[in-house]
């Protein structure tokens, strides 16, 4: 097992590092008609996921069929039914949850149309897509535990707040989060509750523990997304207690609003998923259409952003 100092220095890496933005290659994919079947609009990160997709196929010129799954599969695989029904070129699919794909997307594949996973994972079998474009959710946990570990040199109760209960993000992230806690033998996660990645839902679920919990012993709050920790600070604030100093928070997405929050002292540090994940798979659709070899996993990174640059961030993400 990997040293503590090792970790460590993964923070100091890691926040040196910058995303790289990926750039609209103009006409790439022009006069496709793409289907496009999105989780939902659960979070900011994920309508600004949607929103940089919409801009980026606006400017190739793909004709791109967006499905809002409103935070259900069901509703994703009648989605992609009737992208096969309409003879799509291609289907870009950002699944929900991990199980229950099998069948339908070997509907899709029956029907010839290549499929490309986007963000959260299938367990589905690898034959059925043909990439998948996303983020290392486990790297992501390990980022925000290596921070939580060097703020609080390795001593601290915490409580998470889980992601969607099935969904590769927030099993993975709990995963790498464990992982790294695990080498401090005074870091322990005394509580942990799903808030479906959901603000009001954060707010709810900290407004519950705060009620019932001896919150003298609790030293940080873990969220798996922004929004749940948006929530919990406000829950925190309405029960006088002062988040991001009494209780520190630490969570995952790189929001304008978590920005926000930073500037105002209420979270501490937060680890980037980048929502520019259209460009890498248009470009992967255009090179398989043309027979090309695509690799099996396109990484988007991210970076570890804290107070000292929120004010910076702030202003880069809101005026782009
Ligand atoms: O799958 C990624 C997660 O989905 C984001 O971190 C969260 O904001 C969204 O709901």
């Amino acid at each position: 097992m990997r040293s503590r100092k090792f970790f460590l220095s993964i923070v100091v890496l890691v926040s040196l590092i910058a995303v790289f933005p990926t750039f609209a290659q103009d006409n790439v994919g022009s006069g496709l008609t793409i289907g496009f079947a999105q989780v939902g609009t659960e979070s900011a990160w994920r309508t600004a996921f949607t929103a940089a997709t919409i801009a980026e196929a606006e400017a190739r010129g793909i004709n791109l069929l967006y499905v809002d799954g409103q935070n259900n599969q069901d509703t994703q695989i009648a989605a992609l039914r009737s992208f096969i029904q309409q003879g799509v070129d291609a289907i870009i699919l950002a699944p929900v949850v991990e199980t229950g794909w099998d069948q339908v997307l070997q509907e899709v594949q029956a029907a010839g149309i290549p499929l490309v996973i986007v963000d959260r994972n299938v367990t589905a079998d690898p034959s059925l897509y043909f990439t998948r474009v996303a983020s290392d959710f486990v790297h992501e946990g390990r980022l925000a535990a290596a921070w939580l570990a060097q703020a609080t040199a390795g001593v601290c109760n915490i409580v998470e707040l889980e992601g969607t209960v099935g969904s590769s993000a927030a099993r993975d992230r709990q995963i790498g989060f464990n992982e790294v806690i695990s080498l401090f033998p005074n870091m322990h996660i005394l509580l942990s509750q799903s808030g479906d990645f959901l603000r009001d839902s954060g707010y709810a679920v900290m407004d519950g523990i705060i009620a019932s919990e001896d919150m003298s012993q609790i030293c940080a709050v873990w969220s798996h997304n922004d929004d749940m920790a948006i929530g919990a600070a406000q829950a925190m604030m309405d029960h006088g207690i002062d988040p991001g100093n009494d209780i520190l928070i630490v969570s995952v997405d790189a929001i304008p609003d978590i920005f926000l929050a930073m500037m105002n002292g209420d979270t501490n540090a937060t680890v980037e998923l980048s929502p520019a994940m259209a460009g890498p798979a248009f470009d992967a659709i255009v090179a398989h259409l043309a027979g090309q070899e695509v690799p099996r996993n396109i990484a988007v990174s991210g970076g570890l952003f804290l107070p000292a640059t929120a004010a910076d961030e702030y202003a880069r993400r809101t005026q782009q």
